[in-house]
């Protein structure tokens, strides 16, 4: 953080600096371990829970073989292809669907209670406000879809590596609250940064297509924001004064976001207290992650 970021709150949102080039890569290094590495040494093990509980994020490289990525990706191709192709689509998996114009369930909260998947096409805000993600198919309980996406799906995740890392970088107990799967394909109305809630929770990101660059659309974190008090007052203060939902981070200036850069099969895992969003993409892009979220 720079003396700039410690001055009063100003009078308009202000963004943090988005780091580019050699610079990012740098910071970027100093946040990644080699999946292999933390799976098998009590050493990267311990760097990488300490890396976390420090920077709010880290990277996992190469969490998941090139096979698993291909067969996961065909499995969401085939599933959406069927979808988009017909008219009254007939779904050979166990899911509910929810397309642009014809809603069968809403609300986060049921998504997240429902047995079956949900397929859930996201469509512009009912008021009109940015941030939708508008085209954006978020699949909640993928792993629910068939028996082939469970399979899939669990070697994906590492869940009880993951876990033990989460208790040794935050010293509490975390469990599976829920796991999505995204495909953004030109999804340009993202939301600017913010924090999911005060309360601790962490997710884990693995990705099953590369993203090289901002048009890629890269998960964006703010490190250290999940622990830096002052940063989150004066973005609430803002928050209060113009009416902005209060979990926003409307006021950045002076802060550096780190763009995600990811090959496919790299697992990204941060706190969601921290500053986050996911970039705006290229009309003409494509990126698919499966997300886990835990939670105490
Ligand atoms: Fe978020």
């Amino acid at each position: 953080m720079t003396s700039t970021a410690q001055r009063s709150i100003e009078a308009v949102p202000t963004l943090p600096e988005l780091l580019a080039g050699p610079e990012r890569d740098r910071h970027a290094e100093q946040l990644t371990v080699p999946f292999s590495h933390v799976a098998l040494s009590k050493r990267s093990f311990l760097r990488a829970a300490w890396t976390l509980h420090h920077h709010g994020v880290l990277v996992l490289r190469q969490a998941v073989e090139p096979e698993r990525l291909q067969a996961i990706n065909t499995e969401v191709d085939q599933l959406l292809d069927g979808i988009e192709r017909s008219e009254s689509p007939d779904l050979n998996c166990n899911a509910i669907l929810n397309l642009p114009d014809k809603r069968s369930i809403k609300g986060y909260d049921n998504f997240v209670d429902a047995e079956r998947a949900v397929i859930n096409y996201r469509v512009k805000r009912a008021d009109g406000r940015s941030g939708s993600d508008a085209g954006m198919v978020d699949i909640f309980h993928p792993e629910r879809l068939n028996d082939t996406m469970a399979t899939l799906v669990e070697s994906c995740l590492h869940e009880r590596l993951i876990a033990r890392l989460l208790l040794a970088a935050s010293w509490r107990p975390f469990q599976v609250k829920c796991r999505n799967l995204y495909v953004n394909r030109g999804v340009q109305d993202t939301r600017g940064y913010h924090c999911d809630g005060r309360s601790q929770k962490f997710k884990s990101f693995v990705f099953l297509t590369d993203v090289s660059e901002l048009n890629d659309g890269p998960y964006c974190y703010v490190p250290t924001t999940h622990r830096d008090k002052r940063a989150w007052r004066r973005s609430r203060n803002f928050n209060k004064l113009n009416g902005c939902n209060r979990h926003e981070y409307t006021q950045l200036q002076g802060y550096r976001a780190l763009p995600m850069l990811a090959r496919a099969g790299d697992m990204v895992i941060s706190s969601q207290r921290g500053a986050h969003r996911g970039h705006p993409q290229h009309p003409e892009a494509r990126r698919s992650v499966l997300v886990n979220m835990y939670q105490r």
